[in-house]
C-alpha cells in the first residue's frame, strides 16, 4: 500500500486493528456532528495565495513556554495508545523526541509515566484528568515531578464521559463486550500477536499501580465514567497548582467566556479543543471558535488548538486562525496503529512537508508570520 498522507494511515490502521480499537480512535460522541464539523469547517478555511514573495526557505521551528520545538506541532494525549501498537506510548514518545516535538502522555495511557519518561530522549509532558480519588491525583503529580515532566496539560472538558454510540456497537462497551473483542482480535492475527500477546501488560499503567483493580483497561469506558470528577471547577485548578510547581496548560476550552475566566485565574496557556468531537456532540467546531477566542483574549493567553487536523495545511489554517501550536490527535493515532514509531515519524515528516509548501505558497517564511493575514477573506 502506498502511504502518502495521514488519511492513508487511517486506512492502514483500519486494516490492522480489531474493529473495537479502530472505532474507538475514529469515532466521536453521539451522531458525530461535531467530529464531522471539525474537519469540514477547518478544511473550508481558505488561505491567501501570494506570489513573488521571495521565500527561499521556511523555518518551521518555534518555542512555547520556554520549550523549543522543530515544528509547531505536539502529540496529543491519547488514552490507551498502548493497545494500538506494542508499548505504543513508548513508540510515540520516541518518534516525537526524534522529530523534536513534545509528546503529551495521557493519564489513561497503557505505559506508565516512568516507562515512557525513561524511554524518551526528551522530557515528556503529562495530561491530567481529574479523577475523584484525590489520593491518586496526589500520587500522579508526585510521579510526574519525579519523572521530570516538562509541562502539565490539565484536561477540563471531561467532567463526564461523552456518549459514543460507535463504542457500544463495536464491542468497546455494551453487551458481551469482552467476547466480541476477543473474536475481533482473532480476526487480526498480526495485531493479536504483536500487541495482544507481546504488548502486555495492557493495564492503564498510570492508574493501576495506585488504584489496583479499581480501574482496568478491560472495563475502560465504564470505569472512566465512574471515576472522573464531575465537581471540577475553577477552585480545582488551585488544588492542582498547590501540587504542581510548573506550568499548567488547560485543555478543552471552547468558549470565549471560559477563555476570559482562564486569564482571570492566571492561566498562561490553553488548548482550544472539543476533544475531537468526542465529548459534547453539537458543540461548535474548533475552526469556528478559535478566532473568537483569539479576539477575546488577545496576547493574554497562549493558544494551542486541535480537533479535525488531518494535514499540514490544516495546521497552517489553525495557525492563521490564532493558534501558536497544534496538537495531532487521530492523525498521530492512525499512524501509530498502522506502523508504530516509524509511522509516527513518517506522518510528522508529511505534516512538515505539507506545512512547508503551504507556507511558501502563502509567502511566509516563519511560523510567527503564519497569522490571520494569511487568511483569504473567509
Ligand atoms: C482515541 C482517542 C483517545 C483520546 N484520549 C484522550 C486523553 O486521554 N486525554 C485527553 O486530554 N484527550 C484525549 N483525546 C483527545 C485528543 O487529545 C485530541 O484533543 C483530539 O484527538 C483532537 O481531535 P482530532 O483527533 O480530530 O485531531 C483522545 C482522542 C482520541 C481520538
Amino acid at each position: 500500500m502506498i502511504v502518502s498522507s495521514a488519511l492513508d494511515y487511517r486506512a492502514a490502521a483500519r486494516r490492522r486493528l480489531p474493529r473495537f480499537l479502530f472505532d474507538y480512535i475514529d469515532g466521536g460522541a453521539g451522531a458525530e456532528r461535531t467530529l464531522a464539523a471539525n474537519i469540514a469547517d477547518l478544511q473550508s478555511v481558505t488561505l491567501r495565495q501570494r506570489v513573488m514573495q521571495g521565500v527561499e526557505s521556511v523555518d518551521l521551528s518555534t518555542e512555547w513556554l520556554g520549550v523549543a520545538a522543530s515544528l509547531p506541532l505536539l502529540i496529543a494525549p491519547i488514552g490507551m495508545s498502548g493497545m494500538f501498537a506494542r508499548r505504543g506510548e513508548v513508540q510515540g514518545a520516541r518518534a516525537a523526541a526524534k522529530k523534536g516535538v513534545p509528546f503529551i502522555l495521557s493519564t489513561l495511557a497503557v505505559c506508565p509515566i516512568e516507562e515512557v519518561a525513561a524511554a524518551s530522549a526528551r522530557p515528556i509532558w503529562l495530561q491530567l484528568y481529574m479523577l475523584k480519588d484525590r489520593g491518586f491525583m496526589e500520587n500522579m503529580l508526585a510521579r510526574a515531578r519525579a519523572s521530570n515532566v516538562e509541562h502539565l496539560v490539565f484536561t477540563v472538558d471531561l467532567p463526564a464521559l461523552g456518549i459514543r454510540y460507535r463504542d457500544a456497537h463495536s464491542g468497546m462497551s455494551g453487551p458481551f463486550a469482552a467476547q466480541r473483542r476477543l473474536l475481533q482480535a482473532l480476526a487480526k492475527p498480526a495485531w493479536a500477536f504483536d500487541v495482544g500477546l507481546m504488548g502486555r501488560p495492557h493495564d492503564l499503567g498510570n492508574v493501576v499501580a495506585y488504584l489496583g483493580g479499581a480501574m482496568k483497561q478491560q472495563n475502560y469506558l465504564r470505569d472512566i465514567a465512574a471515576n472522573v470528577d464531575p465537581t471540577l471547577d475553577w477552585s480545582t485548578l488551585d488544588w492542582v497548582r498547590d501540587r504542581w510547581p510548573g506550568r499548567i496548560i488547560l485543555k478543552g476550552v471552547l468558549d470565549e467566556t471560559d477563555a476570559r475566566d482562564a486569564v482571570r485565574c492566571g492561566v498562561e496557556a490553553i488548548v482550544v479543543s472539543n476533544h475531537g468531537g468526542r465529548q459534547l456532540d453539537g458543540a461548535p467546531s474548533v475552526a469556528r471558535m478559535l478566532p473568537r477566542i483569539a479576539d477575546a483574549v488577545g496576547d493574554d493567553l497562549l493558544l494551542f488548538a486541535d480537533s479535525g487536523v488531518r494535514s499540514g495545511l490544516d495546521v497552517l489554517r489553525l495557525l492563521a486562525l490564532g493558534a501558536k501550536g497544534v496538537l495531532l490527535g487521530r492523525a498521530y493515532a492512525y499512524a501509530l496503529a498502522a506502523a508504530g514509531q516509524g509511522g509516527v515519524e513518517d506522518v510528522l515528516d508529511m505534516f512538515a512537508a505539507e506545512l512547508r509548501v503551504g507556507m511558501m505558497l502563502c509567502g511566509v517564511g516563519e511560523v510567527r508570520g503564519a497569522d490571520s493575514s494569511r487568511l483569504s477573506g473567509n
